[in-house]
């Protein structure tokens, strides 16, 4: 029997919630809005959008780095790519490259003066995917991150919750007690706080620049 990939069976959720993608997002933008704040993105610089979904961070994004900034960003699933390529064209904007192209391989056209990492669980747990990105990013940048993580352990079966509500959409769900472990290792002064009553984070960090 062949073996699904993780990556393949990530796809394969996507595929169906692509569509319905934008709408079920649509509550959690202040949150958006918060975590691609901790950037403190500024005029000029590059930001990447790490599994960039379909494009909804991009015009916050463009918004922080400005006309002379630009926006990279990579996504691997075909649904969800085609959806943020539908964007940049219906929206006209000239300074995002971004391609379809899974975390563990891709090649940036240049080097990352920010990162944003929002609910990209699936990305955060592969320390193949975090290190390609990150000798992808200058030394000294802003990385910034969000999504799910489970409730204090003292909660009990109350982390049935975030369990649930996160094992749709992630290919490898598990480490959900510090999420944000791999990319906070490769970070100095990284804070991170709880946000939805416990069962999210939002937090931050200055990249070390320790991965060639
Ligand atoms: C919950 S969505 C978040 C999308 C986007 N960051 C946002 O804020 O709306 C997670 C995204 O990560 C993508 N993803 C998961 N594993 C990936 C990988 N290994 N490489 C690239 N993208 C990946 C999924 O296809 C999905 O679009």
């Amino acid at each position: 029997m062949a073996t699904v990939t993780r990556n393949q069976l990530s796809i394969a959720r996507y595929r169906s919630k692509a569509a319905g993608y934008d709408a079920s997002a649509e509550r959690t933008m202040p949150l958006r809005r918060r975590t691609i704040a901790l950037l403190q993105l500024q005029t000029g610089q590059t930001v990447l959008d790490v599994g960039a979904g379909t494009g909804l961070s991009y015009a916050l994004l463009r918004d922080g780095v400005g006309p002379e900034g630009r926006v990279l960003a990579f996504e691997q699933s075909p649904d969800m790519f085609a959806l943020a390529q539908a964007r940049v064209q219906r929206e006209g904007w000239t300074n995002i490259w971004h391609t379809n192209e899974p975390a563990e391989t891709v090649q940036l056209p240049a080097l990352a003066d920010a990162v944003l990492f929002n609910y990209t669980h699936d990305i955060c747990r592969s320390p193949q995917a975090v290190r390609n990105i990150l000798r992808q990013v200058r030394s000294g940048a802003r990385v910034a991150m969000a999504g799910m993580k489970l409730f204090p352990w003292w909660t009990g079966p109350l982390n049935l919750l975030p369990w649930l509500k996160n094992w749709p959409y992630n290919a490898n769900p598990g480490g959900l007690r510090q999420p944000w472990r791999c990319v906070a290792s490769h970070c100095d002064d990284f804070r991170w706080q709880g946000t939805q009553w416990g069962m999210g984070y939002i937090a931050s960090g200055i990249y070390r620049g320790d991965v060639r």
